[in-house]
C-alpha cells in the first residue's frame, strides 16, 4: 500500500506547493477542499493530513471549518498558518487579531530540537511568515515549539498535532523541505515509496482496469503531456491504442518528422499521420484577426480528427494529457487565476458530437511530474524538456494574414533562433524562445542593393509557469549571431529586432 497524506484546501495561494513539496518527498498527495466529504477522502487512505493556510480568520463568522474526519481520524496533522489557528481554535485555544500583519522572513528560534518536526534543524534558522492573526494561547495539552519576535507561538505541537505559523511550502523557507519531510517520515511513519517508476508501474494498473478489452484513440500534438499520456497507455493496453498525428502545417521546422521518428520507428506505437496541411491553409485564408484565427484552428482540429478517427472504427475512449493544475482549477473555479486573455486551443478537445469516455492518466500530476514519466518510460530528453507551443502553432506567430510562404519564412527564421540558443547551452535557462513574422516591411541595403522585405522579431521570455514573464537577457553576442544569421540565410527578411516587453503588460505570443 503507498503511502499518501491529504493537504486540506483553505484557498492559501501557496496550497498546490505544499501539494508538490510532499511529493518531492516521495509520499503521494492529493489536494481536497475543506468540505470534501470523507467518501471521497477515504479512497486515498491518508496517513496523514496537513491544513493549508487561507486568507479568513477562524473567530469570523462563516469561515472555513476543519472536516471532522481530520480529528475523528487519530491520524498526525499538521497545521500551516490559517490551518494551524484553526487547530488552536477547534481544540480550544485561542486565537486573536494581531496589531500587526506579519508578512516576509522572520528568524525561527526553536525552543524544542526534539521534537518531530525540528530534529536535525538549527536552533535558530530563516522562516517565511504571512499572517495577520496569531495564537494567544495553546490549546490544552499542547505546548510552544518555537517563536518569532512577532509570534510566541510561532509553532505548537502535541504527541498527535503540530501547527506552525510560517510556511514551509515556500523557498523562503530554506529548510522547509526538511520540516516536512520531518512530519511525513517521524510523525506520519511514511516511508517515500511514491516516485515516477511506481507512479509507471501503478498507471499501467489503473488503465487496464478502466480500458479493459476497449479502444482507445489519442490525438498526439508532439508536445509533452500527450505524448507521456500516450505512451503510458501504450504500455498498459498496447494496440488497443491508436494515435492519430493531425499536420496543420503549423508547426515549427522537423516537428512533424520527430513526432513520426519516435512514435512509429522508436517506440513501436502506431501512428495515423493526418496530413491537412492544405486544409488549415484553406481555412486562414484572409483572416488576420487573432480570435478568429484560434477559433478556425479548433474547429478545424475537431473536424479533421473526427474524419480520422471514423476511419480507425469504433473507439471506447478518449485518451488526454490533462494535468493536476487543470483538474483542480475546473473543481474549484475560484482558483482560477486569470482572466481568459485569449481562447486556448488545445488539441485532443473533445469533438461536440462524439462521445467517448476519457483515460486521463495524467490528471494527478503536475508538469515536472509527468516529465519525469516521460524519461521513465523513455521518451527521449529533447521531447520531454520541450518548450511551451501554442495550439494555434505558428499561425498566432505570423501576424496578420497567413500563407504558405510566409510560414515558410517564419519556419526558417525560428529554427535558427532555437539553433543559436541551443548552442549557447541556454534552453533550459529560457522558458520560451522563438521567432515572430511581423507584417511590417523595411528599407535595407544589401550588397549595392535596396531591398524593401519582412521584420522578424525575436521573443525569448523566462518565467515560471507562464502567467507572468520577464524578457530574457540573452547575451548580446547569442543575439548578434541570430540577427546576422536570420537576414543571412533567411531570404525575404532585412531586419530583426528583439522584444523586451515583459507579460504584464504583453503577452508571451504576440497574437
Ligand atoms: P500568452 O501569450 O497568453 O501565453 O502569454 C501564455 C502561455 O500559453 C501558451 N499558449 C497556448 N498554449 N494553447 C496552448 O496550449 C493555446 O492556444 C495557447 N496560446 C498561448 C504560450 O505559448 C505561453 O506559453
Amino acid at each position: 500500500m503507498k503511502d499518501s497524506v491529504v493537504v486540506v484546501d483553505f484557498g492559501s495561494q501557496y496550497t498546490q506547493l505544499i501539494v508538490r513539496r510532499v511529493r518531492e518527498a516521495h509520499v503521494y498527495c492529493e489536494l481536497v477542499q475543506h468540505d470534501t466529504p470523507w467518501a471521497e477522502v477515504e479512497r486515498l487512505a491518508p496517513r496523514g493530513f496537513i491544513l493549508s493556510g487561507g486568507p479568513a480568520s477562524v473567530y469570523e463568522a462563516g469561515a472555513p471549518r476543519c472536516p471532522d474526519y481530520v480529528w475523528q481520524s487519530g491520524l498526525p496533522v499538521l497545521g500551516i498558518c490559517y490551518g494551524m489557528q484553526l487547530m488552536a481554535h477547534e481544540l480550544g485555544g485561542e486565537v486573536s487579531p494581531s496589531q500587526q500583519r506579519e508578512y516576509g522572513p522572520a528568524e525561527l528560534e526553536v525552543a524544542d530540537l526534539g521534537y518531530p518536526l525540528f530534529v536535525g534543524l538549527p536552533f535558530i534558522l530563516p522562516v517565511w511568515m504571512s499572517h495577520g492573526d496569531r495564537i494567544t494561547r495553546v490549546p490544552p495539552g499542547f505546548r510552544i515549539l518555537a517563536t518569532t519576535s512577532n509570534a510566541p507561538a510561532a509553532a505548537m505541537g502535541n504527541e498527535r498535532y503540530v501547527g506552525i505559523q510560517f510556511h514551509p511550502e515556500v523557498i523562503h523557507t530554506p529548510q522547509g523541505a526538511q520540516i516536512l519531510a520531518n512530519f511525513l517520515y517521524r510523525m506520519c511513519g511514511c516511508t517515500g515509496t511514491w516516485t515516477a517508476g511506481s507512479f509507471v508501474a501503478e498507471s499501467i494498473e489503473r488503465i487496464r482496469a478502466q480500458v479493459g478489452a476497449g479502444r482507445v484513440l489519442c490525438a498526439l500534438s508532439g508536445g509533452v503531456d500527450s505524448s507521456v499520456a500516450a505512451v503510458l497507455i501504450h504500455r498498459a493496453v498496447g494496440d488497443q491504442l491508436a494515435c492519430v498525428f493531425v499536420n496543420n502545417g503549423l508547426l515549427r521546422k522537423g516537428e512533424p518528422e520527430s513526432v513520426e521518428a519516435v512514435f512509429s520507428r522508436t517506440l513501436n506505437i502506431p501512428l495515423v499521420v493526418a496530413d491537412a496541411r492544405e486544409r488549415f491553409l484553406a481555412r486562414l485564408e484572409g483572416v488576420s484577426d487573432p480570435e478568429e484565427k484560434r477559433r478556425r484552428i479548433g474547429e478545424t482540429f475537431v473536424r479533421v480528427f473526427e474524419d480520422e478517427a471514423r476511419k480507425l472504427g469504433k473507439m471506447d475512449f478518449l485518451a488526454q494529457g490533462t494535468l493536476y493544475p487543470d483538474v483542480i482549477e475546473s473543481a474549484h473555479p475560484e482558483r482560477r487565476s486569470a482572466a481568459r486573455i485569449k481562447t486556448h486551443h488545445n488539441v485532443g478537445g473533445l469533438p461536440a458530437d462524439m462521445t467517448f469516455s476519457l483515460v486521463e492518466p495524467l490528471r494527478y500530476l503536475f508538469k515536472d511530474e509527468a516529465r519525469a514519466v516521460g524519461l521513465e518510460l523513455g521518451l527521449p530528453p529533447d521531447l520531454v524538456h520541450r518548450q511551451p507551443f501554442p495550439g494555434p502553432g505558428l499561425a498566432v506567430r505570423v501576424i496578420g494574414p497567413v500563407s504558405k510562404e510566409r510560414l515558410d519564412v517564419l519556419r526558417e527564421a525560428d529554427a535558427i533562433v532555437r539553433d543559436e540558443i541551443a548552442a549557447a547551452g541556454l534552453e533550459r535557462e529560457v522558458w520560451q524562445y522563438f521567432a515572430v513574422l511581423t507584417p511590417l516591411q523595411s528599407v535595407g541595403v544589401m550588397g549595392d542593393g535596396r531591398t524593401y522585405a519582412n521584420v522578424v522579431a525575436v521573443r525569448a521570455v523566462t518565467s515560471v509557469d507562464g502567467m507572468t514573464a520577464d524578457w530574457a537577457h540573452l547575451p548580446y553576442d547569442v543575439l548578434a549571431r541570430i540577427s546576422s544569421r536570420i537576414v543571412n540565410e533567411v531570404p525575404g527578411v532585412n531586419r530583426v529586432v528583439y522584444d523586451i516587453t515583459s507579460k504584464p503588460p504583453s503577452t508571451i505570443e504576440w497574437e
